[in-house]
């Protein structure tokens, strides 16, 4: 595991575009795993800038979202289908029939999961998943536990992840309290993985992902068994390394 520290959240999201960047340039149809939430919040401004300027082509990119609310309509505002279109689909050119986001609305939720997995198989895997991580060390919605799910499914979210999520609702009882997630087994088999982090928040997190142990209650320290996984992170998350 590569880990660079960087001097500000700016700083980090300027090298996440460049690295989005670089393996679009190097594969147009390149396959791109996404998440949402504060962290690549920066990173997806900049990749719009980067659009405009005609120095990014979408086209024929593919994306794969980490994850979904269950039973949280796709025009929700806080749904992650909400987040995508306005904070990056609306503003590029990638085609609508290239971008999957699990459907928390599927009448079947346990057959939208193993379809999930099987459309990530059919486009060839993941050629870069980008990764936020929780304070509690979830990566996507794979929530700390004793044992983890290889495959995309339902998880319940634990209660610190509710309580980092309700500043995005209204209250606390108005965050889903399930979610549909892409499992480790998706997230390991991408060919590069990236995860970023930035502020004091995250700074235990970053320690105990990335101290030579690797277990369960931290899902995030599996990345440490990937052959290619980078971590960005500004001085305040690496402030206890
Ligand atoms: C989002 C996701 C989550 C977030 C994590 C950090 O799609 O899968 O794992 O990356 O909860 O969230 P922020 O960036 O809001 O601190």
């Amino acid at each position: 595991m590569k880990i660079i520290i960087v001097q500000s959240y700016s700083e980090m999201s300027q090298e996440a575009a460049d690295v989005v960047t670089s393996i679009i340039k190097a594969n147009n149809r390149a396959v791109l795993g996404l998440a949402t939430g504060s962290t690549p919040e920066g990173m997806y401004v900049e990749l719009v800038k980067r659009f405009r300027n005609g120095l990014i082509d979408f086209q024929e990119v593919v994306s794969f979202n980490l994850d979904e609310y269950l039973n949280l309509p796709p025009d929700h505002r806080q749904s992650y289908h909400y987040y995508m279109k306005t904070k990056l689909f609306d503003h590029i050119n990638i085609r609508p029939e290239k971008v999957n986001i699990p459907s928390g609305s599927a009448e079947n939720p346990e057959l939208e999961c193993s379809r999930y997995d099987r459309k990530i198989i059919e486009a060839g895997g993941i050629n870069l998943q980008i990764l936020g991580i929780g304070s509690n060390g979830h990566i996507g919605f794979n929530e700390p536990a004793d044992a983890l799910s290889i495959n995309t499914h339902l998880v319940e979210l634990t209660p610190d992840t509710l309580q980092a999520n309700s500043r995005f609702f209204e209250s606390l009882e108005q965050v889903p309290k399930k979610a549909i997630t892409m499992g480790m087994g998706s997230i390991m088999s991408a060919k590069k993985i990236l995860l970023l982090a930035s502020g004091t928040g995250k700074a235990r997190a970053i320690k105990s992902m990335s101290d030579g142990i690797v277990t369960t209650a931290v899902p995030a320290s599996l990345l440490q068994l990937h052959h290619d996984a980078t971590v960005i992170i500004d001085s305040d998350a690496a402030a206890l390394l």
